[in-house]
């Protein structure tokens, strides 16, 4: 059995140690009663280690929302994974689509970030999705494919282990269109198929896949229903205490 997990991608939003604990104090309260859903919050740096000594004691794990791929040096305005171990980060989120567009990441940048951050025992979100025009084209299963296949090259089996993956087609994000739970399904085994073949049986089940893409309160629950979707990742409805639990409890009751 595969625990969901549920991310909170905050983005550019509640970047001060304050708004961000504001929010969290009436999330701690909410989901001390949840027990089966894995919680990841991924606040801006800004607020990064406020969040993380304020959840010290709770259930809930706090992520980044980028890295670099060196330790340290000349590098200005870069974070790296050892800063973000150091100050007890557990998670970071990696190949985002926006950083994939707006900063033009590639899959070979990507890839360098997952083995720095996994050298450094951080646990890596990464994020494939295809574009509205490659699915228009039919092309999203080829799309995915060539992501899978150069984002985690010439990663062993143990590194997949510690990956979550994020489907999340970039024409559902932050647009408020949600692909249906048959269409996120379909892909959600397409990419357990494929690692079954790359690696083995053991990684096709273990691995966790998370859908995202305008989730909210009345869609996640169909869509954690669905075998092979491990929870989810979620934008805009993690700004606010009240819908992310919400969203929890539907990864929790599927
Ligand atoms: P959204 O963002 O839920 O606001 O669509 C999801 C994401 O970008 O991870």
């Amino acid at each position: 059995m595969r625990m969901p997990i549920i991310g909170g991608n905050w983005k550019m939003n509640r970047g001060s140690p304050s708004s961000a604990i504001t929010m969290l104090r009436v999330l701690k309260r909410l989901v001390k009663n949840i027990h089966n859903v894995e919680i990841v919050i991924a606040p801006p740096f800004t607020a990064l280690f406020s969040v993380i000594q304020y959840l010290k004691k709770t259930v809930i794990r706090v992520g980044a929302q980028n890295v670099y791929f060196e330790d340290s040096g000349a590098f200005t305005g870069e974070i790296s994974p050892k800063f973000l171990k150091e100050i007890g980060c557990e998670y970071v989120i990696l190949g985002h689509s926006e950083r994939r567009n707006i900063f033009l990441e590639s899959d070979e940048v990507i890839n360098k970030k997952i083995k720095k951050s996994l050298s450094y025992g951080l646990r890596p979100i990464v994020c494939i999705g295809e574009h509205l025009e490659d699915r228009e084209a039919g092309n999203t299963e080829r799309v995915i494919e060539k992501q899978l296949e150069y984002t985690f090259k010439d990663l062993n089996k143990k590194d997949m282990m510690n990956i979550v993956i994020a489907y999340e087609p970039i024409w559902a994000i932050g647009t408020g269109k949600t692909a249906t739970p048959e269409q996120a399904e379909e892909i959600h085994r397409f990419i357990r198929n494929y690692l079954g073949e790359k690696y083995d049986n053991d990684l096709k089940t273990g691995i966790r896949i998370q859908y995202g893409g305008s989730i909210n309160p009345s869609n996640a629950e169909a869509l954690f229903q669905k075998e092979n979707i491990d929870g989810g990742l979620v934008g805009g409805a993690s700004l606010e205490a009240e819908s992310l639990y919400e969203i929890i409890k539907s990864a929790e009751r599927s």
